[in-house]
């Protein structure tokens, strides 16, 4: 039985103060909440603060991005020791803007991933097609690709802690949702692949979160598809009512 995921993605949004504000506002409201697993993803520059707010509380903090590298000469990267020392459990690679805008590359994921299996940090990793690559009916093409080259640095033993998410790019921070059956369907898919890279047992364990405009109206029919394990939440996030009724939704 897989336990339920979600994480919130606050991508570039609040400095220390909002950021505080937001995690105080939310611990409350899901205090109660055993059975689905929870992670908010702040910047890098509220991880500290963010953290301490966090300590003794049912939330994990997750970083949005992490090097690939151990430490050195890689300006404006933060490594796995890092983000440890704030204490981070997790870390989102390849969301679908790292690779829109700062081209990041399946290879860049399986590096990533690779130091942070390395340093004890649970992967989510983003995969998910464009409109256009769905329109020229490419989207397992695109998708199992990414997930077959972004994990080709997993081993065997470890895939099961490693998160998947599918986020079709056309329905990130759009208010367009796939539909429930679209996106069961990508998942299954994945999980096929999965069960061909790591074996079925791997497959079965592994946690697909679905990301794209998810929010509390959405959320419990997503949630109900079979291979759909949790979500990744962008701007419904950002609000603590909003992401507890998502979570709440999960349960
Ligand atoms: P959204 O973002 O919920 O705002 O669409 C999801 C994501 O990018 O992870």
């Amino acid at each position: 039985m897989r336990k339920p995921f979600i994480a919130g993605n606050w991508k570039m949004n609040n400095t220390r103060a909002a950021a505080l504000e937001l995690v105080n506002a939310l611990k409350p409201l899901v205090a109660d909440v055993s059975d689905v697993e929870i992670a908010v993803a702040p910047t890098f520059t509220c991880l500290q603060d963010v953290a301490e707010a966090l300590k003794g509380s049912n939330i994990e903090l997750s970083a949005q991005n992490i090097s690939y590298a151990k430490n050195g000469a890689y300006t404006g990267e933060i490594s796995a020791d890092m983000l440890k020392d704030v204490g981070c459990t997790h870390a989102i690679i390849g969301h679908s803007e790292r690779r829109q805008y700062f081209g990041e590359t399946d290879h860049d994921v399986s590096k990533r991933v690779r130091a942070a299996l390395d340093n004890n940090i649970i992967p989510i990793v983003c995969v998910g097609e464009t409109l256009a690559q769905r329109e020229a009916g490419k989207t397992s093409d695109v998708v199992l690709g990414q997930v077959e080259n972004g994990l080709s640095s997993v081993k065997k033993e470890e895939a099961a802690k490693v998160v998947i998410a599918y986020e079709p790019v056309w329905a990130i921070g759009t208010g367009v949702t796939a539909t429930p059956d679209q996106a069961q369907e990508v998942h299954a898919a994945i999980r096929l692949k999965l069960a061909e890279l790591f074996g079925a047992d791997n497959a079965a364990a592994m946690r697909i979160q679905y990301g794209g405009s998810v929010k509390a109206s959405n959320a419990k029919e997503l949630l109900g598809q079979a291979d759909i394990d949790g979500a990744l939440v962008g701007g419904a996030s950002l609000k603590a009512a909003d992401f507890s009724a998502i979570i709440h939704a999960a349960k």
